[in-house]
């Protein structure tokens, strides 16, 4: 099963992706963590990634296609896999095409999780994340029960861009950008669109009736 998952910033592609795993044994492909290991590991890619994201401008898109191709030839992809947050520009997305192309795939299908922009804002600033095992909370939605995670007993960090002033810029990019894929993939005949407002486990259930109706 080859699924997109698509959404603007704080939607919960990344808390819905990470139950995809689980249940389907696919790799999840976050390009924002790829990015972000690198900005740890301070690599090249690092360096060059951290001032884009700092800025809530995308990374770009030679640099991004470079490295999703890389990943999508891995081993591990072999049986499928979830990508979360890329393709987010059409020459991304054609880019993608050609890989999978290349590799014998096709998606099976685009999951678009639909927010409003009025919630955006609250979701990612609320956001916490587990520094050992990268589990995503909500100091609202989904709060730990301590301080730190429930599931490894990690810290909890927030993300350098999950700030007011961050997000504006990241929900502008999206719908400059980003926003155009919907009609891409409507005309591709592959997208389906999922309330996202509900509850995280309402969206999960959602997701899962969208994937049962479907063959790989
Ligand atoms: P990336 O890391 O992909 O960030 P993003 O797209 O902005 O998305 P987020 O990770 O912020 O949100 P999410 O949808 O995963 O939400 P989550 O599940 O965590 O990209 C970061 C940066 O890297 C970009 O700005 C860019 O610079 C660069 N980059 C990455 N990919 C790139 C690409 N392809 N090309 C170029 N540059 C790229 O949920 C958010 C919060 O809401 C959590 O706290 C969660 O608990 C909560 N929540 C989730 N679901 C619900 C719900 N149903 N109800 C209430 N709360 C919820
Ligand atoms: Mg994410
Ligand atoms: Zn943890």
């Amino acid at each position: 099963m080859q699924l997109l998952m698509m959404g603007p910033p704080g939607a919960g592609k990344g808390t819905q992706a990470a139950k995809l795993v689980k249940k389907f044994s696919i790799p999840q492909i976050s390009t924002g963590d790829m990015f972000r290991v690198a900005v740890k590991e301070g690599t090249e890619l690092g360096k060059q990634a951290k001032a884009c994201m700092d800025a809530g401008k995308l990374v770009p898109d030679e640099v991004t296609i470079g490295i999703v191709r890389e990943r999508l030839a891995k081993d591990d992809c072999k049986n499928g896999f979830i990508l979360d947050g890329f393709p987010r520009t059409v020459e991304q997305a054609d880019a993608l095409e050609k890989i999978l192309d290349e590799l014998g795939k096709k998606l099976t299908r685009v999951l678009n999780i639909h927010v409003p922009a009025e919630d955006l804002i609250e979701r990612a600033v609320g956001r916490r994340i587990c520094k050992k095992c990268g589990a995503t909370y909500h100091v609202k939605f989904n709060p730990p029960k301590a301080d730190v995670c429930d599931s490894c007993g990690g810290e909890l960090y927030q993300r350098a861009d999950d700030n007011e002033a961050t997000m504006k810029n990241r929900l502008a990019v999206y719908e400059a950008s980003t926003r155009p894929l919907v009609e891409y993939y409507k005309k591709a005949g592959v997208y389906t669109e999922i309330d996202g407002r509900q509850p995280i486990d309402k969206v999960t259930e959602d997701l899962a009736q969208v994937l049962a109706s479907l063959k790989d």
